[in-house]
């Protein structure tokens, strides 16, 4: 039986009718079209879902769609103002933090979670917050760089960083 679920995705309101067993990575990405959101493992060991709920990241496959009922969820088609990169995908951009990008919303996400809490993050702290998603290509040693980054540009109040979870 289908249900209702309205919830608000990166400052505006959406309604979809899902199954209860609907995961809400796959709400979405086949129902509600955003498709910046990858998939992967299904399992909660990639991270490549990653997305805010209620401020907080998850793996949005772990996460039934019904779950989400009129709370806030962040994907990674938020970050950006307009045309204007987000400094944490500017900072993925300038470090050569993407390779194939599968991991990278989910590596954006996980990012965002953090720095929108803490600001000059340790890289122990940086470490533990993308430890649950996996990157096939970068060996991690740049991704972790351009999160240095990203917290100097946002702390430097660059352009996009003043951007809140809506
Ligand atoms: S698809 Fe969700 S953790 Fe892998
Ligand atoms: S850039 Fe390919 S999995 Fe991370």
């Amino acid at each position: 039986m289908a249900h209702k679920v309205t919830v608000r995705i990166n400052g505006s309101r959406y309604q979809a009718e899902v199954e209860p067993r609907t995961l809400l990575v796959h709400m979405l990405r086949d129902t509600l079209r955003l498709t910046g959101t990858h998939v992967g493992c299904v399992v909660g060991r990639c991270g490549a879902c990653t997305v805010l709920w209620n401020d907080v990241p998850v793996k949005s496959c772990m996460v039934f769609a019904i779950q989400v009922e009129n709370d806030e969820i962040v994907t990674v088609e938020g970050l950006k103002e307009g045309n204007e990169l987000h400094p944490i995908q500017k900072a993925f951009w300038n470090h050569d933090a993407v390779e194939c990008g599968y991991c990278t919303p989910g590596m954006l996400m996980a990012s965002y979670g953090l720095l929108k809490n803490e600001t000059n993050p340790t890289e122990e702290q940086i470490k533990r917050a993308i430890s649950g998603n996996l990157c096939r290509c970068t060996g991690y040693r740049n991704i972790v760089e351009a999160i240095k980054d990203a917290a100097a540009r946002m702390r430097a109040g660059e352009a996009g960083s003043a951007k809140q979870a809506v």
